[in-house]
């Protein structure tokens, strides 16, 4: 059996944050020499994190609102906007025009010579990048992707963004990111994403570069061998039964209020819902501090000051992607501003904590005196920091840490979100709910899913892949040239930053159809899953090329796993006074409001008890598989509740 650690528990935060946002940048300006009229972006439906005490008053509106989208939509393809040539052609137009009613001829000469040579400047501008200029208060504090996509339709699939001092390289083609990405991989680093992560992950893999880079990948990707990830199988089974017993309570709770409702005659029943997004924050959390260094967090049922770290320190990751001045660099600013001051104290935890983690997996790996074999794994703390101790990984506590926190980090936020979104794209589509439960019965029936069963969940994985197609985590991948290179004709020197924008690969119209449709039967179940050698990297959700996530099976399993085991037991409904959607950026896409979703148990009929009428008996069973012969509704109702507490309690069955 898996031993966890569990270090300083005590009653502690909650993971909250995000702010609204509204899309609107009506200060661009934009040269573009060539123009692509596309359909306006079309907004996709969003939501975000909050408390499950259902008290919430607005009305259900489940779409973003769109004004300051459609304005700006108008104002680009008005023109507004696009100053499609020289500026110095514009300029001098004018006085050429003047120049050219000169009744006595020299100024006509004049004329003529000013528009040979503006034609001149004309044809270089024609052949520069589309620069879209702008005041970078107009994108702050917005979920930066969609004006990137707005640009994009209307400029094209490469264009510089230019604010005040900073200036940015859009690039939206799959050719394009495949070159950064895989066959000019050597010329490209982390760049911005390493200056904004340094604080939390110092030199972990997904900032660093070069050597440090090289070493550290290739001492972690054999920590992820396929022992491991089917381990892992198992403790996500565990996990998502522990995630059904809380959202079993609600349902519960909201059964017992429904029937009181009906006996009392009362003209008011509100059923409780669950706030999903923090639910699947949880839920991740406690999944990736097992798999990476064997911790319990166990967030699903309490909090405590570590976590209230991780999200502190997640939260501050966030802030610092999205604010324009770095004042975080200078030390007594740092020391004074609240903000920052709670920042360190944050690190701090999370850094004794992983030492005391560290520490005492060194002692574990010495007292057991395992011999280390390929594929090694501890039974009692199959943890991949388990791994690189006992693989005499000779690296500081220091790298160590940076390490391990990265990994949770990059294992944590990006599941919880594919999994928020996820459930809110099927929140309203009855018909893939009704397919996922097919395969599930089908495939797992009550038991719980192994490593084996992740082939035969094809459906439930097409699910997945839509839904980050959809919702890509994160939505921007950001690189710096380390030398000059040439995009698509365009000079790119040296020091340029690159956001390659996985949101606009994966919902551009040019490349999919119906972009903005949630279609799982877009990836057939008899083809391959997608990723990006398939879709020749217009489909990017785990990266390309050689700096590609290294958890993307664990984390894929993770999302099957916890979405057929919920599927299969709850019924979920959006609840009737859920707030307004909205999506928010960080790392990956919040919701703004939270993802407020009414859980009730689900009703399963085994087959056999339709065609048995009659008796008024429930025949539920807890072992291996059976279901339930249900004649009555109320004798179903009892069966399914006694079912799916059986195996919250015994997940074995
Ligand atoms: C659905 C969940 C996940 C998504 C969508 C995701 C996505 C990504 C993406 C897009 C990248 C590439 C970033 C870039 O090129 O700039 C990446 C890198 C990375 N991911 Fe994931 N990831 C997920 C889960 C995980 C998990 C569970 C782990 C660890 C157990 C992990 C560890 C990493 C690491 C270490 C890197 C950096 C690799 C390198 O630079 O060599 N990720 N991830």
């Amino acid at each position: 059996m898996m031993q966890t650690n569990r270090l300083a528990p005590s009653p502690g935060a909650k993971c909250t944050s995000n702010r609204s946002l509204n899309v609107k940048i009506n200060r661009f300006s934009i040269t573009s020499p060539s123009r692509i009229a596309r359909e306006p972006c079309v907004a996709p439906r969003a939501t975000s994190p909050s408390d499950d005490n259902g008290d919430n008053t607005q009305p259900p509106n489940r779409s973003i609102p769109n004004n300051s989208q459609s304005d700006l939509d108008d104002r680009i393809m008005s023109g507004e906007f696009t100053d499609s040539g020289s500026t110095k052609e514009k300029l001098t137009r004018p006085i050429r025009k003047m120049l050219a009613k000169d009744p006595l001829g020299p100024g006509r000469a004049v004329a003529y010579q000013l528009a040979q040579i503006g034609q001149g400047w004309r044809r270089v501008a024609a052949t520069r990048m589309p620069t879209a200029t702008g005041d970078i208060r107009e994108i702050v504090g917005q979920p930066v992707f969609i004006p990137l996509y707005k640009l994009y339709l209307t400029y094209g699939s490469v264009f510089r963004l230019n604010f005040y001092a900073k200036n940015f390289v859009v690039i939206s083609d799959p050719q394009l990111a495949k070159q950064v990405l895989l066959t000019n991989a050597s010329k490209y680093s982390k760049g911005l994403l390493a200056e904004i992560l340094e604080f939390v992950m110092g030199t972990g893999l997904i900032p660093a570069d070069g050597e440090v880079w090289k070493v550290r990948r290739r001492a972690v990707v054999p920590a992820l061998h396929k022992k491991y990830i089917s381990a892992m199988v198992d403790m996500f089974a565990d996990c998502a039964l522990h995630g059904a017993t809380m959202l079993g309570k609600t349902a519960d709770e909201n059964e017992m209020q429904q029937q009181q409702f009906l006996e009392s005659n009362s003209s008011f029943y509100k059923p409780k819902s669950v706030e999903m997004e923090n639910f699947f924050s949880r839920l991740a959390l406690d999944i990736i501090g097992k798999a990476v260094f064997n911790y319990e967090f166990d967030s699903l049922t309490t909090d405590d000051p570590v976590i209230q770290a991780v999200y502190t320190t997640l939260r501050e990751a966030e802030y610092r992607s999205t604010y324009p001045i770095p004042y975080w660099n200078i030390p007594f600013l740092a020391a004074l501003v609240p903000r920052q001051k709670q920042n360190t104290a944050a690190l701090q935890v999370i850094s004794e904590t992983l030492d005391e983690l560290i520490a005492r997996c060194k002692k574990l790996v010495e007292e057991e005196d395992e011999e280390f074999v390929e594929e090694f794994l501890s039974k009692a703390d199959p943890s991949i920091l388990h791994f690189l101790v006992a693989s005499g990984d000779d690296i500081t506590s220091k790298q160590m840490r940076d390490d391990l926190m990265t990994m949770l980090i990059a294992g944590h936020e990006t599941t919880a979100a594919v999994l928020t979104w996820t459930f809110y794209c099927v929140s309203d589509r009855p018909d893939v709910v009704a397919k996922l439960r097919e395969e599930v019965d089908r495939v797992l029936g009550d038991r719980n899913p192994t490593i084996e069963d992740m082939h035969g969940l094809k459906y439930t994985s097409r699910v997945i892949a839509e839904s980050m197609r959809l919702y890509p985590q994160p939505p921007v991948l950001i690189r710096r040239a380390l030398e000059d290179d040439v995009l698509k004709g365009y000079e790119i020197k040296a020091g340029s930053d690159i956001f390659i924008s996985t949101w606009n690969l994966h919902r551009s119209p040019e490349l999919w159809d119906r972009p903005d449709q949630f279609d799982p039967e877009r990836f057939p179940v008899d083809s391959p899953m997608p990723n990006e050698v398939t879709e020749d990297f217009k489909y990017l959700p785990f990266g390309g090329g050689k700096r590609k996530c290294v958890g993307d099976q664990f984390a894929l399993f993770e999302a099957i796993v916890a979405l057929a085991m919920l599927v299969r037991r709850f019924d979920f409904e959006m609840a009737p006074d859920a707030p307004e959607v909205g999506m928010t950026t960080g790392a990956t896409i919040h919701t703004t409001n939270g993802l407020h979703l009414v859980p009730k148990r689900r009703v399963i009929v085994a087959s056999s008890a339709i065609a048995n009428d009659g008796d008024d008996v429930a025949h539920s069973n807890n072992a291996n598989g059976a279901i339930i012969n249900t004649p009555t509704a109320a004798a179903k109702e009892m069966a399914v509740l006694a079912f799916t507490d059986a195996q919250e309690q015994n997940p074995q069955n």
